[in-house]
């Protein structure tokens, strides 16, 4: 009756039921989190403001980006890649999306942060 077999069937069963359990526990963990990131973009100067020879228009700008994403971090976030994108309407076309700068949060304790840069990507406004 407790053969080999038998203690080793009691086992694995066991172990599949634990690992089961600490799945759905970690599962719902996550999802009861209710992270409140925040964020505000100022643009303090337009640096320049000129006309490519081809007629695009670019310009230059400072930025002070400010957030606090520390709640976006669980035991389940590696990392955050965050961006600030430009968008507007022109005649041409109704939508227009432009990536202005980007960074990647390695960790928690950098999720609350001031910078005070201007744009990383070139923002150019097509003809
Ligand atoms: C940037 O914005 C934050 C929050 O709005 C403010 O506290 C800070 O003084 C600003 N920095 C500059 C250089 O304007």
């Amino acid at each position: 009756m407790h053969s080999f077999g038998y203690r080793a069937n009691a086992l694995l069963t066991f172990a599949v039921t634990i690992l089961a359990l600490m799945c759905t526990i970690g599962s719902l963990s996550d999802n009861l989190n209710t992270p409140s990131p925040s964020a505000q973009i100022e643009i303090l100067n337009i640096n320049w403001f000129q006309k490519q020879p081809h007629g695009n228009d670019e310009v230059s700008l400072t930025l002070n980006i400010t957030a606090d994403l520390q709640s976006l971090f669980t035991w389940n976030t590696k990392q955050l890649f965050i961006f600030v994108a430009a968008e507007y309407e022109t005649p041409k076309n109704a939508l227009n999306q432009v990536s202005l700068w980007d960074a990647i949060i390695p960790a928690k304790e950098f999720a609350k942060f001031s910078i005070h840069t201007s744009n990383k990507y070139r923002f150019i406004d097509q003809v």
